[in-house]
């Protein structure tokens, strides 16, 4: 059994392993691994290891699709952060990737990493087998693209300024789901279910796994947006308090802090029900859910 920060440090040392230095032209590969390698927490590939853990599978087959998944989320930060999204100058305690490379090479650094991602995939997990390859690569290439965090972030930037006007025929509530469903929750399910699919997961269990992996990446939202306004950059290692000055649609603009908090409490306990509900159990994923909690304070 592996701990959270056994896990990080093994997700670490192979993400160094997977990113080259010096490949001309190496600006490139510079910029891919300076967001990559600084330090996040981690969540979306432990979340793939213990995935995998839980439905029986050995870990360290999940290793290169977990280490993938960072790098894709590395990418959609790197991207969420241009002066055109939401333009913030400060990211995991550094300076952002535009700020450090510039404009440009940020946006070649996220399409870059989008693609090299799958190669890290095919290239390091071959012992997979071409049937589960196959299923990972549609799982990947769902929740990272335009019917997936795309299409969070598409909503998110276009509900910016403009959400009380009923955009997309949604009303507030509805748009704000489905903001967080497809920006954060899709990343939170594709780590689960990839690392499922690898163990072997039956559609039983998928559908279980996919449940948590939308609920948790929810509440993760529902975190972020309540940090946002009350935790400081210390903690968060980024510029707080740009939600509201932009206003953004999130939870606290819609629901307050209080009742942000009342139902991130709610969906938690209801994960955690979850996952006690598997088989093999997961101290891990309670933690993830214990550490959550704690940061806002709950
Ligand atoms: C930041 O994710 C983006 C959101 C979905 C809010 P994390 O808070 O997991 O970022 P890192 O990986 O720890 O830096
Ligand atoms: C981030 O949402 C979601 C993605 C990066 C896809 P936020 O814009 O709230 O994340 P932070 O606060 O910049 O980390
Ligand atoms: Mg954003
Ligand atoms: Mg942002
Ligand atoms: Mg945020």
């Amino acid at each position: 059994m592996k701990s959270i920060e056994e896990y990080i440090e093994l997700i670490n040392k192979k993400l160094d392993e997977y990113i080259p230095e010096n490949i001309f032209p190496e600006d490139i590969f510079k910029a891919m691994k300076y967001t990559v390698t600084l330090p996040g927490k981690r969540l979306r590939p432990i979340m793939c290891l213990e995935a995998c853990k839980i439905f029986g599978g050995d870990y360290e087959m999940a290793l290169p699709t977990a280490c993938a998944i960072e790098m894709l989320h590395a990418q959609t930060l790197i991207h969420d952060d241009l002066p055109c999204m939401d333009n913030d100058d400060f990211r995991r305690g550094r300076p952002t990737n535009h700020k450090v490379f510039g404009e440009a090479n940020a946006v070649l650094a996220g399409d870059a990493l989008l693609s090299f991602a799958p190669q890290i995939i095919l290239k390091y997990s071959k012992d997979l087998g071409p049937e589960i390859l196959i299923k990972i690569m549609e799982e990947y290439t769902r929740y990272a693209g335009a019917y997936g965090v795309i299409a969070g972030q598409v909503a998110d930037i276009e509900a910016e300024k403009n959400w009380k006007n009923n955009i997309f025929g949604l009303k507030p509530e509805e748009l704000l789901s489905f903001i967080h469903t497809h920006k954060t929750a899709d990343l939170f399910k594709l780590s689960l279910r990839s690392g499922a699919i690898i163990a072997g997961a039956d559609e039983e269990e998928l559908n279980k796994i996919t449940e948590l992996g939308e609920k948790l990446g929810i509440a993760f939202q529902i975190s972020d947006d309540i940090l946002d306004e009350t935790s400081t950059f210390e903690e968060m290692g980024k510029t707080l308090g740009k939600d509201k000055n932009s206003d953004k649609l999130t939870y606290v603009t819609l629901y307050g802090i209080d009742e942000a908090k009342n139902k991130l409490s709610c969906i938690l306990a209801e994960c955690c029900v979850m996952i006690s509900g598997f088989e093999r159990k997961s101290a891990v994923l309670i933690e993830i859910i214990e550490g959550i909690k704690k940061r806002v304070g709950i």
